[in-house]
Formats: structure tokens, C-alpha cells, sequence
């Protein structure tokens, strides 16, 4: 059995591309839409009940597009709403905050794990607890690391800027002795070569959405839900905002251009 119906992706932003991408090179014969909430982002600095009205939104969208699995690639979202989400719709829900969980519990050796991300991932201790309810031993710690998306979005991935900051986010990981960093965020797995000089080249780094995509070819092969299409998958990216630059910090993002691009507006919005 197969299924060709399109996986739904969403982010608040473009960020989450660098899920879409983990999953277009995992499952390339899957057609994704992907959603980016471009006129509302950031969620990470919003309130619980804000991010988990806009998350209920979009995954009404993406139904109404038939959707037969939703990814939230957004960790924020993952962080507030994937339970209510994962209840309500009618289609598999798979976040990225477990699969990044299952990667670092794997990983680590000393049991001294390190999680970053956003101020409300943080806020919200979905990651310490999906990693005690793994290992109640565990010692982890937790930073937000805020001006870290916004380096991201410049660019400015590397020199003393990127460096100052974070140092000022990452050094209490160093004298943890941590030996596993999950990068919490859409937008950290770019910043990984600045992230892995301050930590150190022993430290291992977790790209939750390498980890979603892997999950995700699981669940599609075990329940017979894979594309059979012999052809590479279409990416379908629908925004809620065209902001300046979105096409050259989105192709960065994709790692390739930015083609099939639509405009939409949310019922209601
Ligand atoms: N996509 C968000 C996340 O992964 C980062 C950007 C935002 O704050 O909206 O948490």
C-alpha cells in the first residue's frame, strides 16, 4: 500500500526549512507543503495561549490540503501544543522536540545533556522532561539563547559577534562538563560550526530535524503510508507574509531556491 497525499510542515517562519530540507533528502519522492507563519513570527517570545491558537490555525489549513501527516518542525510549537494537537487531528502529529530526545539520550556517555533553544521552548521544560521521563537520571541544563535566531536570519554565522554571544549563552555547558547539545530551534543547526568551536569539537550536537526526518521514514514505512512515486517530491511553501529577503534567507535555509512560493491568509486572520 501507498499513499500520495503531501506531509504538512510548519514553522513560524522560514526557519523550519531546515526540517523540510532533513525530510526532502530522507524521503525525496514525498510531496511536502510546507507552512511558514512569516506574518506573526516569532513565537518564541509569545504567550502559551497565543502560540497554541496559531498552532490549531495552521493545522487546519494544512488538513483542509489533505495532508496525511503533520510535522510541527517548529520547537516552540513542539514545546506548547504537540499534545492538543496530537489528540485532536485526525492525521499522525509528530513534533521535533522527541526525535531530537531520542537522538541525545542515544548519544550521550556521561549523562550530562544540554538543551537550547527560544525563551518559550525553555520557559516550558517540554525537553528536561521528554529527557527524565527517557532517564530520570539525567542531568540536564537548560539556556534560551534568543539572539541566536536573529544571527541566523543575518548570516552572520561565524566572526566575533557570533563568537561574543555565544560564549555568553554556551559557556556554562563547558563547565557542566555537558557532552550532548540538542539545538532546540529552527534556526540553530546553522549557527553549528560557531556553536561547536565555544563547546568544543567532543561535544556532540543534535539536529532535531535530521532526527524528525528519520522518524517520520519510520512512521511512513511501518504503517504503508510512503509515496510510491518514482519522481522527486514537489515543495510547496506557503507563507503568511512575503518579508524582505524571505527568497535568499529561505533558499539559505532549503539549501537550494526557493521556487513554488504562494501567498495565504489564515480564516479568521
Ligand atoms: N521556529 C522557532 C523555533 O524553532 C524559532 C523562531 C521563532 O521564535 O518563531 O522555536
Amino acid at each position: 500500500m501507498s499513499n500520495s497525499r503531501p506531509l504538512g510542515i510548519f514553522d513560524s517562519g522560514i526557519g523550519g526549512l531546515t526540517v523540510a530540507r532533513a525530510i526532502h533528502h530522507q524521503l525525496p519522492a514525498e510531496d511536502l507543503i510546507y507552512f511558514g507563519d512569516t506574518a506573526r513570527l516569532p513565537y518564541g517570545t509569545k504567550s502559551e495561549q497565543t502560540v497554541m491558537r496559531f498552532a490549531h490555525q495552521i493545522a487546519d489549513f494544512l488538513l483542509h490540503r489533505d495532508i496525511k501527516v503533520l510535522v510541527v518542525a517548529c520547537n516552540t510549537v513542539s514545546a506548547i501544543a504537540l499534545p492538543s494537537l496530537s489528540t485532536s487531528l485526525s492525521v499522525p502529529v509528530i513534533g521535533v522536540i522527541e526525535p531530537g530526545v531520542a537522538g541525545a539520550v542515544r548519544m550521550t556517555k556521561n549523562g550530562c545533556i544540554g538543551v537550547i533553544g527560544t525563551l518559550a521552548t525553555i520557559e516550558s521544560n517540554a525537553y528536561s522532561q521528554a529527557l527524565h521521563r527517557q532517564n530520570p537520571a539525567l542531568d540536564v541544563i537548560s539556556v534560551a539563547c534568543p539572539f541566536f535566531v536573529p544571527l541566523a536570519e543575518e548570516g552572520l554565522l561565524d566572526g566575533p559577534i557570533a563568537e561574543a554571544i555565544a560564549h555568553r549563552y554556551l559557556d556554562t555547558f563547558v563547565s557542566a562538563g555537558t557532552d550532548t547539545l540538542i539545538l532546540g530551534c529552527t534556526h540553530y543547526p546553522f549557527l553549528t560550526p560557531v556553536i561547536q568551536k565555544v563547546v568544543g569539537k567532543d561535544v556532540i550536537l543534535i539536529d532535531s530535524g535530521i532526527e524528525t526526518a528519520e522518524v517520520l521514514a519510520t512512521l511512513l514505512r511501518e504503517n504503508q503510508m510512503a509515496s510510491a512515486s518514482s519522481h522527486r517530491g514537489r515543495l510547496t511553501v506557503l507563507l503568511t507574509d512575503l518579508p524582505r529577503r524571505f527568497r535568499e534567507i529561505g533558499a539559505r535555509f532549503l539549501g537550494e531556491p526557493l521556487d513554488d512560493v504562494g501567498l495565504v491568509s489564515l480564516a479568521g486572520e
